[in-house]
């Protein structure tokens, strides 16, 4: 992916995270997801007072996109203060629909990315049916 759609997606993502709602941890996340067809879905973290409840900023951004129809994608950004990688229960949800996603992770100061992986090189060896 170029440079600047990759700020592009990166500046999605920041933007989803000042919708975050996160009062119980105070760590938000967003995420923007891209579609094959150039089309980009986002998520940010939903807590709950009963907190097993909260969903990640990126299976947000995945069930947005896929109650939306799409089912084809190429990346994901994700910003947080720590530059944080995926949780194993994202790993899971990504690789269910995006076994070769790319994921860009970086924190709320950067506009590009800080790191970058192949969703394999996070979860070798998925489960799968
Ligand atoms: N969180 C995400 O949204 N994505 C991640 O990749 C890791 C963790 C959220 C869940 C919770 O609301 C907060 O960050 C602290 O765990």
């Amino acid at each position: 992916m170029e440079s600047q759609k990759t700020r592009r997606l990166v500046a999605k993502a920041r933007a989803a995270r000042r919708k975050a709602c996160a009062p119980y941890s105070k760590f938000r996340v967003g995420a923007a997801l891209l579609t094959v067809g150039g089309k980009v879905y986002r998520g940010c973290n939903i807590e709950n007072a009963s907190y097993g409840l909260t969903v990640c900023a990126e299976r947000v951004a995945f069930f947005n996109a896929i109650s939306a129809g799409e089912r084809r994608f190429v990346a994901i950004a994700i910003v947080s203060d720590a530059a944080a990688t995926p949780c194993g229960a994202c790993r899971q949800v990504m690789a269910e629909f995006a076994p070769s996603l790319k994921i860009l992770v970086t924190d709320t100061k950067r506009h590009g990315p800080v790191k970058t992986f192949l969703l394999d090189e996070l979860l070798p060896n998925r489960f799968s049916l």
